[in-house]
């Protein structure tokens, strides 16, 4: 199954639709991705959105979305939002919970969807479950990946980014086939801000304060399977398959 989703209703908010033209999928599935940041969870979402025709819903690409306004046309929440992300720390709760839930249609996709980086509290956790519950939807799995910290460092301080189509690579395990030039679409490739050495160290340690204990809360649920992410993003997302069943 092919995904050509432009992702724009998540992406902008305020009713922007989508420029989507892949076929609805068989089966929506409501799948969130677990993991610490640099893990590997927006690699895989990408893969796993073009098998299984869901949509990659990550919360962190929206404010990457709204970095690139101009100043005046962000909201005082947004502004502030921004600057909790430059420094690596996680944006406070009811910012977040209110932006996924202007975004609700997106989470009453046919096609589904993928959440990558939402929810990263058991705050916002909650605040999901009571809109799921509200639209009557239930969760097909959690994926929780797992990885030595030493290797999640390596990958995220490698991380390079395409400045115009968002693709991610790799210095040393995805290089680009030119130094510093998208294979995609020839832009320029920048380093994250939150990925400078200073901004790692706050983004781990906020995810085993913040983030690590909703391995709990779901599993409790009965949702949470885990999954080695170590070796290539393809024996990865052959793991991530198996254990969706
Ligand atoms: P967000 O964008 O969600 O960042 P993150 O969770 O820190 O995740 P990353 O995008 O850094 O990493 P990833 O796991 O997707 O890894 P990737 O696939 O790119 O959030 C950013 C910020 O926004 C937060 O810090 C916070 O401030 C704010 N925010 C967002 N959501 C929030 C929320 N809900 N609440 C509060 N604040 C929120 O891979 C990384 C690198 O590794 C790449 O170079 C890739 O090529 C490479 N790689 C991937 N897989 C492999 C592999 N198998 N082998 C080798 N290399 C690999």
């Amino acid at each position: 199954m092919s995904s050509s989703n432009d992702r724009a209703a998540w992406l902008h908010g305020n009713g922007t639709p989508c420029d989507s033209n892949h076929t609805l999928p068989e089966r929506a599935w409501r799948i969130i991705l677990l993991g610490a940041p640099g893990i590997g969870k927006g690699t895989q979402a990408e893969m796993l959105a073009q098998c299984l025709g869901s949509c990659h819903l990550s919360t962190g690409d929206i404010f990457r979305a709204a970095k690139c306004l101009a100043p005046d046309q962000l909201s005082p929440a947004m502004r502030s939002a921004l600057g909790y992300m430059q420094r690596g720390e996680l944006v406070p709760n009811q910012i977040v919970i209110d932006m996924v839930a202007e975004r609700m249609r997106c989470l009453n996709c046919l096609h589904g969807f993928l959440l990558d980086g939402f929810p990263r509290t058991v705050e916002q956790a909650r605040a999901l479950d009571a809109l799921m519950d509200d639209q009557g939807h239930r969760f097909d799995a959690v994926l929780s990946f797992d990885l030595d910290t030493e290797q999640v460092i390596e990958r995220l301080s490698g991380r390079r980014t395409c400045s115009q189509c968002k693709t991610t690579f790799h210095i040393k395990g995805k290089p680009p086939k030119v130094e510093g030039v998208c294979d995609k679409c020839g832009a320029p490739l920048y380093q994250r801000e939150d990925d400078r050495p200073d901004a790692i160290a706050v983004r781990l340690r906020a995810y085993h304060d913040s983030t690590a204990p909703l391995e709990a809360y779901y599993e409790q649920q009965g949702l949470l399977r885990r999954v080695d992410a170590g070796g290539a993003p393809a024996e990865v997302f052959k793991r991530a398959l198996t254990v969706l069943g």
